[in-house]
C-alpha cells in the first residue's frame, strides 16, 4: 500500500513503538524514523548522557526541533520517544503530517519489555510496577488526547497490530 501520511507511534516507554514502527515501515515500504536514535546521532550522545549533561527540558527542546524538520520529508513511520507526545507544541506539529496512534500496554507488559529499565532516564532508575503504574497514570491525559486512536498491544503479535493501524489509518482516509 502508498502511505500518504506520516503516522506517529506514540507511548509509554516499551509500549512497543520501534517494534511495530519497523513492521509498519516493511509493509508500507516507506523509511522507519526512530527519533531518539536521530536525536542521538545528530547530537553526538546518547539520549541518558544527554538528560544527565543538559536536563530533560533541554532534551524535550531537542524533540521538537526534530519534529520540526519532518516537515519537509515524504510520509514515513516514526517511532516518537515516550514523552515526545506530552507537549503541544509537537502534537500540533505531527497533526500536521498526519495520524497519531497510541500504542498501549499493561505496566507488567511494559516491566517486562522494559528489563529493568536502563538506558531509560524518565524512570529515574525506578522499574518496578508502582513507578511504572504512576508515570503510565501521569501521562495517560495526554496521550490520549493527542492520540487518533488507541491499539492495545497486550497479547498481539506485531502483525496483528500493524494490520489493525493500516486498516484504521486507511479506513479514516477513505
Ligand atoms: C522518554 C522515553 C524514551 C526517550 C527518553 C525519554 C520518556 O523513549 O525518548 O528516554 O520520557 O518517556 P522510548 O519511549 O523509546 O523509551
Amino acid at each position: 500500500m502508498k502511505l500518504e501520511q506520516t503516522i506517529f507511534l506514540i507511548g509509554f516507554m516499551g509500549c512497543g513503538k520501534s517494534t511495530n514502527a519497523a513492521c509498519l515501515a516493511g509493509l508500507t515500504n516507506t523509511a522507519r524514523v526512530e527519533m531518539d536514535e536521530e536525536i542521538a546521532n545528530e547530537q553526538r550522545m546518547a539520549i541518558p548522557r544527554l538528560f544527565e549533561t543538559y536536563g530533560e527540558e533541554h532534551f524535550r527542546n531537542l524533540e521538537t526541533e526534530f519534529l520540526k524538520g519532518l516537515l519537509t520529508q515524504t510520509p514515513g513511520i516514526v517511532s516518537c520517544g515516550g514523552g515526545a507526545a506530552l507537549r503541544e507544541e509537537n502534537v500540533q506539529l505531527m497533526k500536521r503530517l498526519g495520524k497519531i496512534v497510541l500504542l498501549t500496554a499493561s505496566p507488567e507488559t511494559i516491566q517486562r519489555r522494559l528489563k529493568g529499565g536502563k538506558g531509560r532516564p524518565a524512570l529515574g532508575g525506578r522499574a518496578d510496577i508502582g513507578h511504572i503504574t504512576e508515570l503510565m497514570e501521569k501521562r495517560r491525559a495526554r496521550y490520549e488526547a493527542a492520540a487518533d486512536f488507541t491499539v492495545a498491544t497486550d497479547g498481539r503479535s506485531t502483525e496483528e497490530i500493524c494490520a489493525e493501524i493500516l486498516r484504521r489509518v486507511c479506513g479514516e482516509n477513505g
